[in-house]
């Protein structure tokens, strides 16, 4: 059973996708976290972000094992993996782990923006969380203030349209509602309601209805 799980930055579908996992008995794959790997790589070596077949020969050779998600996190490497994750050789390169990561016996939990639409595109179950960029940046606002992180919430709003606009405008997989995706706007919805809403969407997807 593969259940994909797409959306724009900050929508909560990594928060979803994890409890999904936990309750359905599944392994969850973070893909943001692959391009966000890939970045850091490059930025640690002191090489640029912007040529694409340097990206993509570190992408081929990323260690999905070795990835420390504590130096993944934060606004900068949000915003250089979606740099680098607009680059086709980079997508490709990675293209082959996410899918040996689905394909596992009993299936997987994959989010990221284009697990529905190019990586599994047979998942039995797909959502496209998503939410208003205004509740999208007070929520990574509150989280970057509770780390001591005190980017003001109109920084925050700005990096979340921008990313949206390059996630959104790329040609290469660009983030988009997949064919039988179902949408679940977080927006008026606390943690607890938007997991209550998911589980009754997947649900509602394996018994093809
Ligand atoms: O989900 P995230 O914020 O960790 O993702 C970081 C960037 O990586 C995001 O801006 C776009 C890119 N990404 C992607 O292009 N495809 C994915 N499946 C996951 C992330």
């Amino acid at each position: 059973m593969i259940i994909a799980i797409d959306g724009p930055a900050a929508s909560g579908k990594g928060t979803l996708a994890k409890r999904l996992a936990a309750h359905y008995g599944r392994p969850h794959l973070d893909t943001g976290l692959l391009y966000r790997g890939v970045a850091r790589v490059l930025l640690d070596r002191g090489e640029p972000l912007d040529d694409p077949a340097l990206a993509a020969a570190v992408a081929g050779a990323l260690d999905m094992g070795a990835l420390d998600e504590s130096r993944l996190r934060g606004r900068e490497m949000g915003e250089a993996a979606s740099l680098v994750s607009a680059f086709p050789a980079v997508r490709g390169a990675l293209l082959d782990l996410q899918r040996r990561f689905a394909g596992q016996p009993g299936g997987a939990v994959l989010d990221g923006r284009d697990i529905g639409s190019v990586v599994c595109p047979d998942a039995h179950a797909k959502l496209f969380v998503t939410a208003s960029p205004e509740e999208r940046a007070a929520r990574r606002h509150r989280e970057l203030a509770s780390r001591g992180d005190p980017t003001p919430y109109e920084a925050v709003l700005a990096d979340i349209r921008r990313r949206d606009e390059r996630d959104s405008t790329r040609s290469t997989a660009p983030l988009v509602v997949p064919p039988g995706g179902r949408v679940l706007d977080t927006t008026a919805l606390d943690p607890d309601g938007a997991f209550a809403a998911a589980v009754a969407l997947v649900d509602a997807s394996l018994a093809g209805s």
